[in-house]
This record gives structure tokens, C-alpha cells and sequence, in this order.
């Protein structure tokens, strides 16, 4: 930026030169032509009294030539005979311009002319000097001399050139601000594009939707008037919100996931950290407010690590909140969770091209274990009042079963997964009830607008119920739920990136271990072995890399994390066997010596390995063919404090409202994606540098303690209107 200006200011200055030495010439040509008309209007002023006193009396000759230098810029005169004798002058009429060399120099110069000028130098400083004949019937009498003072003339260039300098000054400064001001808003899009148009990458393909990027905008400016610059959001100041708001009440967390699950292995229990974007949101929410976590005990050591209760105080060593354990048979599991929740309501609301599955007894399972856990919360409660956060797809029916037997509880709803449009919801033989049971709820939330305006469009199809669209809500008798987008995000900072050597040191390490040189370039992606992010399409694109950019073959290694997930399930367990012979036929294609272009790891990974993955890769790539959110593309931009790396992000995913700065890519199209991935290994470290800054930034103010504040903050706003309304009602009643 201060090189532009420092540019603008030189430009100015050589435009304000060159304007300078112009204008001189110009007003000195004119100050000569003004001259030489001077001294004709002199002469010809003169003329009867020249003509009269010629050739009599030189005395009254002099007098007139007198009279001619009366004008103050006229210093002094002659009259030279046309033989060139002098036959008068005037006292200090210089000695240089004797009659006979000037009319010389007139005869040589402009021999048929009236008048001839010049100018010249004296001791005394530059004059202008004019030879005019005075014409007569028979022909020129002989000619006046005029000598003009020219150092009227230099003062008036100084002054010219001063003010010339000063307007010039005065208008680069203007124009200067005005270009730097110009510049502050315009700077970064400009060189992005300008060097995005210098190096010839296809980037501008790969911009997220301007839509998405003004609804951001908006977004960024509405938050940030509703928080009234109070800072950023922490564990303490969720804290704090929920003792100031709802004095402190403990939250009572639903999801089927657990935080902690304990394994049985040779070597003692082993406690995981489950792969789930649901747990990477919401433990670190529930570490800070602490409270109870009600969930499937689904670890093989999860009974014997429980107390008598079914419950474990966790995190290990730490041991802020509780988690509720809810154990479940077998056939519970397969119709509640693999069945009616992974193969009919995931398929149902991801357009992944996976037909959903309704089964009647997975139906009747679901009902019965959303019972068996709104039970289990309505135990875990301490008041007739509390807050409790449903989470998820698991659990559609329990907020009306809550609701049920705790009538004035808050019940804060989240559906992590996109709401699809009324058409395909009206496919499932059970949207009633799963409608109706999530109006069960004071808030219901979701990742966007797009997935609010779906669920409220369903409701209008599909239920008798009032829409309040001016305040987003469901108006069911006295009841109202308000409808809202939360985005959902990550801890900032990330704990796990403690247990993380530096980016430098870990770049070393990871490629020392894949046995890829240092310099290696390396992409990666992590994920749930799951049909809806697009694992297939991404390594089918990293093939498309190496047939259309033969400078990456040999060099650059894509590792692909994949965690095993409802393997019960046929479709994943499909999927697992495609993508492993995908991986073996790109690898049979492209390898040479040790070189294989996709290292494939199919396990669990904890969450530090997966950090150090991040903080290795040269690019990430999240290539979701539907998602909710995301928050793979989150923690890769958290993992790197060493602002670098490419986040190369799907258009499908809920993230890639938020990381404007990634390349946003169509996964389904693999010249675009493969294109993408190009752009992402040549992209100038400055600019990863600039994209990586400005996603950071957001994550860490958009975290999950702001998701989950904002939640809070409306609940108690809710929870304070119905008490005021209550009153009301008891009022009015006694
Ligand atoms: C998605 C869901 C979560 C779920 C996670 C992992 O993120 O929204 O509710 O926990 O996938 O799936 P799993 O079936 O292993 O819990």
C-alpha cells in the first residue's frame, strides 16, 4: 500500500513538472507577441509627432521618444535613420543596440517586415528589444527602437511557477488521499485479481457465490451490532452469560454420540474421542457450562466404567461434567440407529443420490428409544424449568416428549444435517410426526437460512400451524417455536494443538513417515468413511490432477484420513470396498519407484494425529456432496497458526458460507476441483498468507461458544417473555 502511494505521489509529481515547463513556454510566447504590439500601439501613437519632428528639431525628438518610455515597461528609445545612423535616443538607451547592428540583424532576419524582435541579455538583466519602422508616403522614415524591462517578466515566472507548484501540490495531495482512500477499499480484491490475472491462475472460478458472500457480510455487521463490541466469546464468558441469564442453571445436553468412549483393548480400556462434528462442537460447550451429556453407551468398556447411576464424570482427570449413559439392545440399535436415523432420515436429508429406507419397525424402535431417552433427561434434571439442548436426527420426537411430562422447560433443538426442501421431507411416511415432535421445542436450530426456510416451508405443507414469518417462529396454540440459523464451529483455540509440534517441524516428521521427501507436496483430507463427502469424487479429482498437470506427478501425495463409520450398514461398508479399489487404481496408474499418489488410512484417528495431518499438508481438501456444515474445513484453518495452506472447500457444505476465502469448488466436477487443487499447489505464499488470515480471523470469533451463547441468550429472552406471560395469566385467572 505504501508503495502504491509512494507510486501515485511520483506520477503527480512528474505530471506537476511537465505541467510547469508547458505553461512557461505558453505565457512566454504570449508576453512577447504582447510585447511586440506594445511597441507597434507605441510607434503608431506616436507617429505624427515621429513624422513632424524627423528631419527638424532633435531635441523635440527626443521628447516624443520621451514621451514613449513614459510606459513603465519601456526603458528606453532610439530613432535610427533607415541608413542607419542614429538620429536620437533616449538617455539610458543602451550602447549594445547601436542602429546600424540592429537594423542588420533586422534585414537578415526579417527583411520585408514592419517590425522584428528579439531578446537579450544585459548586465542589468534580459530585455526585450523592438525595431518598428515609422512609415511615411514615400516610404519608412527610419525605425524606433524600444527597449523593454524583462525582469517584470522573470518576477512574473517565479510567481507563476510558486502558485503552479502549489496547485499542483495541493491537487496531488487531494488526489493522493483520494486514491489511497480508494485504494483502502479496493486494495485487496485488486491484488488478489491482478495477481491472480499476473500468474495466470484460474482462481476467479473457484469464488464463492456473491450471494453468499453479501449474506455473510450482512451477518458479520448484524452480529456485531447485536454484540455491541463486547468482545470475543470464551469459555468463561459462556460461563458467565449462563449464570447472568439463566442464573446459572445446568444444562442438560441430548445426543446420541457420547464424548468419551471407553474400549475394551489387550492392553486396558482405552477411552476415544469419536469422530463426530456434533462432539468436536459441543464438548468443549459442555466443559465450559458444565452439566449432564445424556447419550448411547456404545464403547465395549462403557458399563464397567459407569456408576451405579450410568454415569461417568468426565473429561478423565478434568471431570467438569457428567455424562448419562443410556444402553440400548441390539435390535434397539439397529432400528433406532442404523436403521430408522443412518439409513432413512441421514439419506432423507442429503442430497447424495442414496435412496432412504422406511422401515415400519424401525419406525416403532425409533419412537420407543427417543422415549427411553427423554426419560433419561427428564431424570437428569433438577428443576421443572431447565435447559435442555436436543441434539440431532437421533432425537426428532423427544423435544414433545420432554415437553410432555416438563411443560415450562427450555428446549433448545439442533439439527446438525441439512433440512431438505418440503418435496423430498414429504417422502418420508413419518414427517407428521417428526415435524410435530421438533415443535415441540422453544428454539429449533440450524446450520443456514436455506435450511430454517425449508423446515418452516415443510411445516406449512405438512401441519395445522400459524407461521409468524416476521419473527421466524411456529405459532401451535400457546406455543411458539422460534425457528433460527445457529452456524455451528469449533473451540478457538483448538486444545489438541498443544499436543502439535510447529508446522515446520511437523511438515518433516509426517513426510518422513509417509517416506515422501521433504519438499513433497502434500494434500489431505479427513473424514467419516461416509457416502455424503464425496471421497470418491476427491480422489477421482486428484487423478484428474496428475493426467492434466504432469508437473504434480511424482510429487504430489494425497493422504486421505478416513474413520469407519455404521459399518452395519451395507452402503458404507460399499463404499469402503470402492474407495480402497479407486485408491489402488490411481495408485497402479501414477506410481513410479516408491511414488504413490493417494496414501489411504482407514482407521480412528485421535485428534491430535489428526492435527498433525493439517499442519502438514500444503492443502485440504473438503469435498462434501452435502453438508450441513463441516467442520474438517474449520479445524484445518485452526490447525494453521503459520497462516498457510489451501482450504479447498465444497459449495454443498454449510462451511463454505462462512470461508469465503477457499477455493469454493463443485465436487461433482472434476476438471473444476482438479483445477482447484492446481491453483491451491502454485497459489504465491502471500496470498495463502492473506486467505488463511481472514478465515482465521472468523473462526476464532465465530466459535462455538458464541453458537452456543447466542442460543442461550435467545432461550433465556424466551424464557422471560413466557414467565412475564405466565403472570399475566395467573393475574387475570385470580
Ligand atoms: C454427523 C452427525 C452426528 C454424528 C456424526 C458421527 O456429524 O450429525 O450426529 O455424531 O455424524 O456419526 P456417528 O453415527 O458415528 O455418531
Amino acid at each position: 500500500m505504501r508503495r502504491f502511494a509512494g507510486a501515485l505521489l511520483v506520477t503527480l509529481g512528474l505530471l506537476a513538472g511537465l505541467g510547469y515547463i508547458t505553461l512557461s513556454r505558453i505565457t512566454r510566447s504570449w508576453f512577447q507577441s504582447d510585447l511586440a504590439l506594445r511597441s507597434q500601439l507605441a510607434v503608431a501613437s506616436a507617429r505624427e509627432s515621429l513624422a513632424s519632428h524627423w528631419t527638424s528639431d532633435p531635441t523635440l525628438l527626443n521628447r516624443t521618444l520621451a514621451d514613449i518610455t513614459r510606459d513603465e515597461r519601456i526603458m528606453a528609445a532610439a530613432a535610427c535613420t533607415m541608413g542607419g545612423d542614429l538620429r536620437a535616443a533616449t538617455e539610458s538607451y543602451p550602447a549594445e543596440f547601436s542602429c546600424r547592428s540592429v537594423l542588420e540583424r533586422m534585414r537578415g532576419e526579417a527583411p520585408a517586415a514592419q517590425q522584428w524582435s528579439m531578446r537579450a541579455e544585459l548586465p542589468s538583466g534580459p530585455v526585450h528589444l523592438s525595431a518598428t519602422l515609422v512609415p511615411a508616403d514615400g516610404g519608412p522614415l527610419g525605425v524606433i527602437l524600444l527597449v523593454h524591462d524583462l525582469s517584470y517578466l522573470e518576477r512574473r515566472d517565479v510567481t507563476t511557477r510558486r502558485l503552479l507548484l502549489a496547485a499542483f501540490f495541493v491537487l496531488s495531495l487531494g488526489g493522493g488521499l483520494i486514491a489511497l482512500t480508494a485504494a483502502r477499499f479496493a486494495w485487496r480484491g485488486w491484488t488478489i485479481e491482478l495477481r491472480r490475472a499476473l500468474t495466470g491462475q484460474p482462481t476467479p472460478q473457484f469464488q464463492p457465490l456473491l450471494r453468499d458472500v453479501r449474506a455473510l457480510a450482512e451477518r458479520l455487521a448484524h452480529e456485531q451490532e447485536r454484540e455491541g463490541g463486547a468482545g470475543i466469546w470464551s469459555p468463561a464468558r459462556l460461563r458467565a452469560t449462563l449464570t447472568q441469564h439463566l442464573q446459572g442453571e445446568r444444562i442438560v445436553i441430548l445426543a446420541n454420540r457420547e464424548p468419551y468412549v471407553h474400549h475394551k483393548t489387550p492392553e486396558g480400556v482405552r477411552v476415544l474421542h469419536p469422530a463426530s462434528g456434533l462432539v468436536t462442537a459441543l464438548e468443549p460447550v459442555m466443559r465450559a457450562c458444565s452439566g449432564v451429556w445424556v447419550a448411547h453407551g456404545s464403547g465395549s468398556a462403557d458399563r464397567e466404567t459407569a456408576d451405579s447411576h450410568d454415569r461417568i464424570r468426565v473429561p478423565p482427570g478434568e471431570e467438569s461434567y457428567l455424562i448419562r449413559r443410556v444402553w440400548l439392545s441390539e435390535a434397539e440399535e439397529n432400528g433406532y440407529y442404523y436403521g430408522l436415523s443412518n439409513e432413512g432420515l441421514w439419506p432423507l436429508c442429503h442430497v447424495a443420490h442414496m435412496r432412504p429406507v422406511f422401515r415400519a419397525g424401525d419406525w416403532e424402535c425409533y419412537v420407543a428409544v427417543n422415549r427411553k431417552f427423554a426419560d433419561a433427561v427428564c431424570e437428569e434434571v433438577d428443576t421443572d424449568d431447565p435447559i435442555v439442548l436436543v441434539q440431532d436426527y437421533h432425537f426428532a420426537l423427544a423435544p414433545r416428549m420432554i415437553r410432555a411430562r416438563l411443560p415450562r422447560a427450555t428446549i433448545i433443538t439442533f439439527w446438525h444435517i441439512p433440512w431438505p426442501n418440503a418435496e423430498r421431507i414429504g417422502i418420508c411416511p413419518w414427517r407428521d410426526e417428526l415435524i410435530s415432535g421438533l415443535l415441540g421445542s422453544s428454539i429449533l436450530g440450524f446450520h443456514t437460512q436455506q435450511h430454517c426456510n425449508n423446515f418452516i416451508d415443510s411445516v406449512d405443507a405438512f401441519m395445522e400451524s400459524r407461521i409468524d414469518r416476521e419473527s421466524n417462529a411456529v405459532v401451535q396454540g400457546p406455543r411458539r417455536t422460534l425457528v433460527r440459523p445457529y452456524p455451528i464451529s469449533i473451540e478457538w483455540p483448538v486444545r489438541w494443538l498443544q499436543q502439535v509440534p510447529d508446522v515446520a517441524s511437523t511438515r518433516l516428521q509426517v513426510r518422513a513417515e509417509l517416506g515422501l521427501p521433504p519438499d513433497a507436496l502434500l494434500g489431505v483430507g479427513v473424514d467419516r468413511l461416509d457416502y455424503t463427502k464425496g471421497i470418491e469424487e476427491r480422489l477421482s479429482s486428484v487423478d484428474e490432477l496428475l493426467t492434466r498437470y504432469p508437473q504434480y506427478r511424482g510429487r504430489f501425495t494425497f493422504v486421505q484420513l478416513a474413520a469407519p463409520s455404521r459399518t452395519k450398514i451395507d452402503r458404507y461398508r460399499e463404499l469402503n470396498e470402492r474407495i480402497e479399489s479407486l485408491a489402488a487404481e490411481i495408485n497402479a496408474r501414477w506410481a513410479s519407484g516408491s511414488y504413490r499418489p493417494v496414501v489411504l488410512l482407514r482407521s480412528h484417528h485421535e485428534p491430535p494425529a489428526v492435527f498433525r495431518f493439517y499442519r502438514a499438508a500444503d492443502l485440504c481438501y473438503v469435498s462434501s456432496l452435502h453438508d450441513g456444515m463441516n467442520l474438517v474445513a474449520k479445524e484445518f484453518v485452526a490447525a494453521r497458526d503459520d497462516e498457510r495452506g489451501v482450504l479447498v472447500l465444497s459449495q454443498f457444505t454449510g462451511a463454505a458460507r462462512d470461508l469465503t476465502e477457499a477455493l469454493i469448488v463443485n465436487p461433482y466436477d472434476l476438471r473444476q476441483a482438479s483445477a482447484a487443487l492446481a491453483a491451491a499447489l502454485a497459489m504465491p505464499p502471500a496470498e495463502q498468507g492473506e486467505r488463511m488470515k481472514s478465515m482465521r480471523r472468523l473462526v476464532s470469533e465465530f466459535n462455538v461458544y458464541r453458537w452456543a451463547g447466542r442460543m442461550l441468550v435467545d432461550a433465556a429472552e424466551l424464557r422471560r417473555k413466557e414467565r412475564m406471560v405466565g403472570k399475566f395469566r395467573s393475574g387475570w385467572s385470580s
